[in-house]
């Protein structure tokens, strides 16, 4: 059976953008694949987090995967730094990966942009690390947004390196995955870009977000004064709604207001409506389970472990092998 890894920051709540982009396809994989998701919290290290908000960020992800329909007893759920074994291999993958690449990834030039006065040595390797944690389980698929593909062509790179520099086929490429066939950019609400958690609070709508929350942020979305002849391309802001739509509501509900736009019968309050609507109906049952597990202290422990568990062993086996095909030995 193939095996899938993948992960998620621990830098906060989990927003639609995660859901779909990720989250989703783990709840599907678990059916169907030998499938470990993890918490990154040694990720979230580059943004040196208090320990008090460390842990809490940890506790928030791992409640918000369970709430979104992870079973611990189908897939192996853990927190990323109950695996030291990752470290380790993080630091064999450093040895063959390069300044110049690393300084030329699309994510190191955005953070070295949007944190000038942070740019740490951390940061610079991140893609490595991200390469271990996929290779440590030797996984083929990974399931994630579109805006990790470079991330698994840097990940393909260093486990080819690998390879070749000790003429062994031990690390199989891994390539992103989504069950949609294309990987998915969930928009934001600001018109911009994506949705996502730096990109500030009212451009993200949280699993946990009350229905009064998600109706405000979706009501204030940025809009226009709606198209002027028929069948006109839409601007950037609108097509962000219709795709926002594209993966919340029904196919026929897009195709209903797609049809209003084209005939320039579009009413963009009610289209947000329907929008909020639509993600309050997928989002209420998260939110209520995030709510009835939060507290289950007990029940998260038992989760966690178990998950450590079950990941360490496949972990330690490939550290112990990688151990021996650099040449390590005992005395
Ligand atoms: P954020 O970008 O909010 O900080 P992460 O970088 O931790 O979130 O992303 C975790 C996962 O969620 C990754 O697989 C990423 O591709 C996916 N993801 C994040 N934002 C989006 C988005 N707007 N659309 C699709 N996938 C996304
Ligand atoms: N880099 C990913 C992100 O920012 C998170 C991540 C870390 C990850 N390690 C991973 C995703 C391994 C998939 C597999 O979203």
């Amino acid at each position: 059976m193939e095996t899938v890894v993948s992960g998620i920051r621990s830098t906060g709540k989990l927003h639609l953008g995660n859901y779909y982009g990720a989250v989703k396809n783990f709840v599907q994989m678990q059916h169907e694949y030998n499938c470990f998701f993890f918490i990154a919290d040694y990720h979230s290290l580059t943004t040196h987090p208090t320990p008090q908000d460390q842990h809490g960020n940890v506790k928030q992800v791992l409640v918000e995967y369970l709430a979104a329909g992870i079973d611990p007893e189908k897939a192996t759920i853990y927190v990323q730094s109950d695996l030291p074994e990752i470290v380790e291999l993080y630091l064999y993958l450093n040895m063959n990966a390069y300044m110049g690449e690393l300084e030329r990834s699309a994510s190191f030039k955005d953070k070295v942009r949007a944190n000038p006065d942070n740019i740490n040595a951390g940061l610079l390797t991140y893609p490595v690390l991200m390469a271990a944690d996929i290779l440590i389980h030797r996984a083929t698929k990974v399931p994630v947004g579109k805006d990790q593909e470079q991330h698994l062509e840097m990940a393909r790179t260093f486990g080819n390196r690998f390879n070749r520099l000790y003429k062994t086929d031990y690390f199989p490429e891994p390539y992103a995955f989504s069950f949609s066939n294309q990987l998915v950019k969930v928009p934001g609400l600001d018109g911009k870009g994506k949705m996502g958690k730096s990109e500030g609070e009212a451009n993200a709508v949280y699993l946990s977000d009350e229905p009064e929350v998600i109706r405000k942020k979706v009501m204030r979305a940025v809009s226009d004064s709606g198209p002027t002849e028929e069948n006109q391309p839409k601007p950037e802001a609108i097509q962000h709604l219709f795709d926002l739509m594209k993966v919340v509501s029904a196919p026929d509900t897009l195709a209903h207001f797609d049809g209003l736009y084209n005939n320039c019968q579009i009413r963009y309050g009610d289209l947000k409506k329907q929008l909020a609507d639509d993600i309050i109906t997928v989002t209420a049952p998260m939110r209520e389970k995030i709510h009835a597990i939060s507290n289950d202290t007990s029940y998260l422990r038992q989760v966690a472990l178990h998950g450590a568990l079950k990941a360490r062993e496949s972990a330690s086996k490939t550290i112990k092998e990688v151990r021996e095909i650099i040449g390590f030995k005992e005395f």
